[in-house]
């Protein structure tokens, strides 16, 4: 019988390995201004692929949302509307800032933000909007955008599951104020931990700059708040290795994703992905929804794939305003996000990484069809 087959796991290859040979024998492990030589080259060939003036590497995908929101002074009092249908890093970010994260609806069929949602919910201390390209879909970026543009709020994206993905042929990562990437072990891409931020503002790109650094100005000159969220030589000459081989694992992903759905478009109880006009997925997860179903029957299907071996999992089982640590803070009631609530019952995500095969899909398809078949 062959091993798990994982919802998602890091292709390494001799590239990486050799890369961080490299940065051992030359002895410079970090750079204690952030901007060492391959972090560079890093950033150099990030914002090249993005098709964006400035991206400033950082420690992880949350570092880059906390220091996004640091450098564009969103804080004390601000409130910052966001998905409720999100890792929780989305939200601590908003609350490491000093700011309070208001949460919003999702689109129920492609589970990212409703600018809708967001309207009702803006109020004289908004401050930012943080919308997620969830699984690696884009939100609708322009209702989003139009809606800052007219209550005078800035945009932070959380691309972290979706680097690769387009809006309105552009990539994500070119559009808005500030846009985050995470390059934790799983992601798209990995650098073990780590994260990106990218922008066209140079302003901003230098607050960044400072506040990964402990606010420094220059070396010891401390003119703002920061932290330490450098990102080290050894992180980046792995990111370098896997950003040259991104279009290559976008394409496979694609392609399984492609293959995935025709196999499960007669399994009526399911509703598979879209990738609405416009939109490119960055397929960082499969992710579909049992229609009509309740937690306990999504979680029996998943436990009975996972008995097969086959790594399903549910991405998000807990809507952020009903963790325990959220639901004292937040103002938002149980029933108040309901298209959130309904898709954290309903929805369970299956495997298309790169190192996925057809043959692996044809078995994650019968077996599906079988155990909904007898739910
Ligand atoms: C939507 C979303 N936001 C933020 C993060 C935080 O990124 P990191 O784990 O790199 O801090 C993640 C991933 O883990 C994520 O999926």
């Amino acid at each position: 019988m062959r091993g798990l087959l994982k919802i998602n796991q890091p292709v390494i290859g001799k590239e990486e390995i050799e890369a961080v040979a490299e940065v051992l024998k030359d002895g410079v492990l970090t750079h204690k201004s952030g901007s060492g030589r391959r972090v560079l080259q890093f950033e150099k060939e990030f914002a090249s692929y993005v098709g964006c003036k400035h991206a400033v590497a950082v420690s992880s995908g949350t570092a880059a949302l906390h220091a996004s929101l640091l450098a564009l002074e969103v804080g004390n009092g601000d409130e910052v509307l966001v998905p409720s249908f999100t890792f929780s890093g989305t939200a601590e970010a908003v609350l490491l800032a000093g700011a309070k994260p208001v949460f919003t609806d999702i689109d129920p069929r492609t589970y990212c933000m409703k600018a809708e949602s967001v309207e009702g919910k803006i109020s004289n201390r908004s401050t930012a909007i943080v919308p997620v390209h969830l699984y690696g879909l884009p939100a609708d970026m322009n209702p989003i955008a139009k809606l800052a543009r007219q209550h005078g709020l800035t945009v932070v994206e959380d691309a972290a599951q979706a680097l690769g993905a387009e809006y309105l042929n552009k990539k994500i990562g070119a559009i808005s104020d500030a846009t985050c990437f995470s390059f934790y072990g799983v992601k798209n891409i990995t650098t073990g931990e780590g994260g990106m931020i990218t922008t066209n503002d140079s302003e901003l790109a230098e607050k960044l700059r400072s506040v990964r650094v402990h606010g420094e100005e220059r070396p010891y000159w401390v003119t703002r708040l920061g932290h330490n969220y450098r990102m080290s030589e050894i992180a980046a000459a792995i990111g370098t290795a896997q950003l040259r081989k991104l279009s290559n694992f976008l394409e496979r992903r694609r392609r399984n994703a492609r293959y995935l759905s025709g196999k499960l478009k007669d399994l009526k109880k399911l509703e598979t992905p879209t990738e609405p006009e416009h939109r490119k997925h960055a397929w960082h997860l499969y992710t579909v929804r049992l229609k009509g179903a309740n937690a306990g029957k999504r979680n029996r299907v998943v436990e009975r794939l996972r008995a097969k071996n086959i790594g399903a999992s549910v991405y998000y089982e807990t809507p952020v305003h009903l963790l325990p640590f959220y639901r004292r803070l937040s103002s938002s009631h149980r029933s108040d996000l309901l298209e959130t609530e309904r898709a954290a019952r309903q929805v369970f995500s299956l495997p298309i990484h790169p190192l996925v095969r057809e043959d692996d899909l044809d078995e994650v398809a019968a077996n599906l069809e079988k155990i909904l078949s007898r739910l």
